[in-house]
Order: structure tokens, then C-alpha cells, then sequence
């Protein structure tokens, strides 16, 4: 199809599925974890957390292959100006890299300091959401209060395809965020 022109119509529909739960996350700790490209779903959020009378105190933990993989690097320095806590760390990275090297999972236990008043965003590849969820409830974060942000093949978005389903869940309607307390089981079965 070529470019549309001026006066082309086009179709959009959404959004579908639940967002993250920022209001939640209103005075209380929020930790956002992100792998790769799962900061893209969680940018909103963070600036809406950041605000005044947002959060107590919100982290944001950042996981990449490589520096350049960490995603608007540019904007960091405006997020810690208003107060977000942000600790990166890559899997690979040449001598100048400053940070940690590792998974980003490595890095939770250290940022929760009241866990029964923590709240954690998360967004990533399952393994890796599943290893932060983990971690924080070792650290005492209830599993309710663990929200992971799924990504899984869709096609209609309304429940109605099948092509999301996971368990008993459709991704598109009851997701992408779902809390981590409804869907522990199912997160550890392969290819579901
Ligand atoms: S995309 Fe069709 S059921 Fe979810």
C-alpha cells in the first residue's frame, strides 16, 4: 500500500487490555523494572509517579545486552532530577562502562526498603520477569502487589481469537498487566 495522503482515512482501534496500576503505586515505594524494550510500556508511568503527590519513592532498575540497548538514555537525567532512583546494568559492555554487569533481577534486593510497602512494575522476558517477582517476594514484597506486563501473539484484542490465551486468561482483555499472585503457576509452565 503506498503512503497515505491527506484526507486518507485510516482505522484505529484501542486501547484494550489494563494499564499499569499507577494510582496503586501512589504513596507508597515503587520499584519499575524493565529488560530491553519493556521500558517503552512503563515511560507513562514513570513520569506519572514521578509527579508531585505521586509515589514515596519510585526506582526504576534498567536491564539491556549492551549500553546502547538502554532505552531514552537521554531523559535519565531529568527522571533523577525529579527524583527517581535509576541503577542500570548490561550484559555486555566495553572497559568505559561504569555500572554493574549482570541481570537486571541482581539488582532488587538492594532498592526495597519497606517491603510491605513496596510495588513493583515489570516488564521484560518472562524468565526474567519471573526471577524479579521472585526476588522481591523473598525479600518480603507481597505477590500482590508484583505486576507483570505479558507479551504474547494477538490478533483480535477482545477476548474473542484465542491466540493470547494464557490459562485461563486472554492477554489482550485480562492483561497485559496482570498481578503476579494470579498467574505464579502458569508463569513457570514453558510455552504457555
Ligand atoms: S488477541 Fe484474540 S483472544 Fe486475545
Amino acid at each position: 500500500m503506498p503512503w497515505l495522503g491527506v484526507g486518507d482515512e485510516v482505522l484505529l482501534r484501542g486501547p484494550f487490555g489494563t494499564p499499569w496500576p499507577v494510582e496503586q503505586g501512589f504513596g507508597r515505594d515503587v520499584v519499575v523494572v524493565a529488560g530491553g524494550l519493556g521500558l517503552a510500556s512503563q515511560r507513562a508511568a514513570i513520569l506519572h509517579l514521578a509527579r508531585p503527590g505521586g509515589c514515596r519513592r519510585l526506582t526504576v532498575l534498567l536491564g539491556a545486552k549492551r549500553p546502547e540497548g538502554l532505552l531514552y538514555a537521554r531523559e535519565y537525567d531529568a527522571w533523577r532530577t525529579a527524583g527517581v532512583e535509576i541503577r542500570t546494568t548490561v550484559d555486555e559492555a566495553d572497559a568505559e562502562w561504569p555500572g554493574p554487569r549482570g541481570l537486571v533481577t541482581s539488582l532488587v534486593p538492594a532498592v526495597i526498603r519497606d517491603p510491605a510497602a513496596t510495588t513493583i512494575l515489570c516488564c521484560g522476558p518472562d524468565p526474567m520477569m519471573v526471577g524479579v517477582a521472585e526476588a522481591a517476594i523473598a525479600f518480603g514484597v507481597p505477590a500482590a502487589e508484583v505486576f507483570l506486563s505479558l507479551e504474547r501473539t494477538m490478533a483480535c484484542a477482545v477476548a474473542h481469537c484465542g491466540l493470547c490465551q494464557f490459562g485461563p486468561h486472554f492477554v489482550c482483555r485480562d492483561g497485559p498487566v496482570l498481578r503476579f499472585d494470579r498467574i505464579a503457576p502458569l508463569m513457570r509452565i514453558p510455552q504457555l
